[in-house]
């Protein structure tokens, strides 16, 4: 009860402060809050309460610090006092405890994980290819993970009519005939308009096809404790995986043995294609060594990986670019030993500096003489994520940048010194400040919100993302490690950005997979946008397979598009798995919708097939409607949403039918919850 809460609450006043007078809105009736779940003898299965924004967007603008929502810190409570659980089970990555307000690390009793969870044991099933959340978890939560087995990986393969146009183009490449060629070239032209591929250069096209077909996609959902099929593994196995696939999985017996207060082994966390010590799974990620970071080969290829997004960018004739944005992630930076964090610095014109014992100690410069281009200016945002966990390398960024501003070098030659000295006149301030490239989320404080702001759908002009974005974001770290903030510093920085990019590093995690791509990179392109009055390019470095591609974010979402949400092979494999796949349809369809909020760069044709396959396809949008009837309707509304906002003009008949098949999802809806109530 309200009365209860606010009884037992310690830390009422500062919850109150945040979200009014308790019970508060969430999960409350006004004179209750709610702890969702159900009791299954001594077991009690929860559901976490979300973190709030939910239905109240102007809550992302807060900066910095909240609290958590009472229903949140109740529910803990009652798990710790009045269940009196002996230990939890988190089940399975990102929850929101483990980023709750506080300190990185050695948290105190100040810090809200720590006063959720206190000193109950803390078991947390995690994805084997995210240490760098598992060790946040670890840090600040007290957790032991167990790692589970991520989604297996399929070649995408053609379906429908482009295999078609595969057909029509081994022809024309296999043709003796030039008649013949000439009779195939408008049949092949056809064939390819109707699927929305650009035809003007037949070979590029041919080599468009071979990219669709090949590239990798997740192909359903890992079932805990289940081994990979055996289809999967020879798929997995023809990717070039050399892990032993048919492993045991330890992963349910880690699980009791943890509860039996067992010690779970340790294991590196990472993609099972690159990394065979993952398994097998069942085990507890660990760390790295922050003070080997970047490696010597992360620097080659780094160095390498930056140039070709300098040759990208510049052979669509833009000129050479004074200053780029990039965004850095830890999860990436510790699977590739800092591989992006040294693009960063090769962009600069900087290296790691190592002590004598070989352990990382800051950057220094690469002389232009060496160099042989100038130094480009790199606006660096953080997660807060690889903020935490690589504060040595936060600091030897920031020092690369200072060293670069501070250099007696003409202006022509080195970028980063011309626009510092530009910014000191401009915000009348030091040179020091002035050449703040580091940013971040303040301390204790993650992500962009852009990502909620999206999902929620309650903004109406883009701006609003900009802003939601700044605010998290505007967080300078400086040589020192500790952030200011810097909001002005941040958008002329901004304004003066030519393009802007991410890297792609784990093949199960596109820019359409998760949210936190559109989080990131979106938010930033959004703030450029606004900063300079207009759209700079936007880049993908994709290293996931091997060599690396550099898309544009367009041809990236254009890609995912065609070998995720159009192909059968992944859809299929979604809904094997019912009301998740479902769920997983719809993000795509979200974060889909959130590349054109923040960067205009989805071609409409894109809305026009995922309406077509999920929602104006009577049996599919049935077959949806069955297994997950609150994500099928707003799979609709979403593309009703994207129309709305213009980022597609459906047709007339195409629109009424969306609305008529939202219409029916949401009296259908409307129908489930009655008959369950
Ligand atoms: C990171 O490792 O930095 C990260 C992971 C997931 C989402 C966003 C950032
Ligand atoms: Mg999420």
């Amino acid at each position: 009860t309200a009365d209860d809460h606010v009884r037992r609450e310690p830390h009422l006043a500062q919850i109150e402060a945040q979200w009014g007078p308790a019970p508060g809105k969430q999960q409350s009736d006004g004179g209750t809050i709610h702890v969702l779940g159900a009791q299954f003898g001594n077991v009690f299965v929860g559901i976490q309460p979300a973190f709030g924004y939910e239905g109240d967007p102007m809550r992302l603008l807060f900066e910095g610090r909240f609290t958590p929502t009472h229903a949140f810190s109740a529910f803990y409570r009652w798990l710790r006092e009045d269940f009196a659980a002996d230990a939890v089970l988190h089940f399975g990555t990102h929850g929101a405890l483990e980023f709750m307000p506080g300190k990185q690390a050695g948290l105190s009793g100040d810090c809200w994980p720590e006063r959720l969870i206190g000193d109950l044991p803390n078991i947390y099933l995690y994805a084997a290819n995210n240490p760098s959340e598992g060790l946040i978890a670890k840090r600040r939560s007290g957790a032991t993970l167990v790692s589970y087995l991520t989604p297996p990986l399929a070649e995408a393969g053609l379906y429908k009519g482009l295999n078609d146009l595969k057909a029509l183009l081994e022809r024309w490449r296999s043709s003796p005939s030039a008649d013949e060629r000439t009779a195939l070239e408008p049949m092949i032209v056809d064939a390819a308009d109707a699927l929305d591929l650009d035809s003007r250069d037949i070979t590029a096209l041919s080599a468009r096809l071979y990219e669709l077909e090949r590239e990798l996609i997740p192909h359903g959902l890992h079932v805990l404790g289940q081994p990979m099929p055996q289809s999967s593994i020879d798929q997995m196995i023809a990717a070039g995986a050399e892990a032993d696939l048919s492993a045991h999985n330890g992963e349910l017996d880690a699980l009791v043995h943890a509860l039996d207060a067992g010690f779970v082994r340790p294991a590196p966390g990472g993609d099972l294609l690159r990394n065979p010590k993952v398994l097998p799974t069942g085990r507890n990620i660990h760390g790295f060594d922050p003070f080997r970071i970047p490696g010597a080969f992360a620097m080659a290829e780094g160095t390498r990986q930056a140039e070709e997004v300098i040759v990208r960018h510049t052979a669509s004739g833009a000129p050479f670019p004074e200053t780029l944005a990039m965004v850095l992630w830890g999860t990436d930076n510790l699977k590739s030993e800092g591989t992006q964090i040294a693009q960063a610095l090769a962009l600069i014109g900087a290296r790691p500096r190592f002590d004598g014992y070989g352990r990382l100690s800051g950057a220094e410069l690469i002389p232009l003489a060496e160099l042989a281009r100038p130094r480009i200016d790199v606006i660096v945002t953080l997660s807060g994520i690889f903020r935490d966990l690589l504060p040595l390398q936060t600091r030897m960024l920031a020092e690369a940048a200072w060293l670069a501003a501070s250099a007696d070098e003409p202006l022509e030659l080195n970028f980063v010194r011309k626009h510092s000295l530009s910014h000191a006149l401009k915000h009348d301030c030091d040179l020091e400040t002035a050449a703040l490239r580091v940013f971040s989320n303040a301390e204790g404080s993650y992500g962009a919100n852009v990502n909620l702001l999206i999902d929620d759908g309650a903004w109406t002009d883009p701006d609003e993302i900009a802003e939601v974005f700044e605010r998290q974001k505007g967080y300078a770290y400086g040589r020192n490690g500790t952030p200011a903030r810097h909001a002005e510093l941040f958008k002329t920085a901004l304004a003066g950005v030519d393009l802007a990019y991410q890297n792609l590093d784990s093949v199960e995690l596109g820019v359409t997979d998760i949210d936190h791509y559109v989080d990131a990179l979106g938010g930033i392109s959004r703030s450029i946008t606004r900063a300079r009055g207009s759209a700079a390019p936007i880049y993908i470095v994709d290293s996931t397979q091997g060599s690396t591609k550099v898309r544009t974010l367009g041809e990236q979402v254009d890609l995912e598009t065609r070998t995720r949400m159009l192909n059968p092979v992944w859809y299929e494999g979604m809904l094997k798995h019912g009301f998740e796949g479902v769920r997983n349809i719809e993000s795509h369809v979200t974060n889909t919708m959130g590349w054109s909020a923040t960067t205009g760069e989805v071609s409409p044709w894109i809305y026009q097939r995922i309406s077509e396959t999920y929602v104006l396809d009577a049996e599919m949008r049935e077959r949806l409607a069955t297994l997950n009837p609150k994500a099928s309707a707003r799979v609709a509304n979403r593309l009703i949403e994207a129309s709305d906002r213009k980022y597609w003009s459906p047709d007339a008949a195409t629109l009424a039918a969306l609305h008529a098949a939202s219409d029916e999802l949401e009296d259908r809806l409307e129908g489930v919850t009655a008959v369950a109530a």
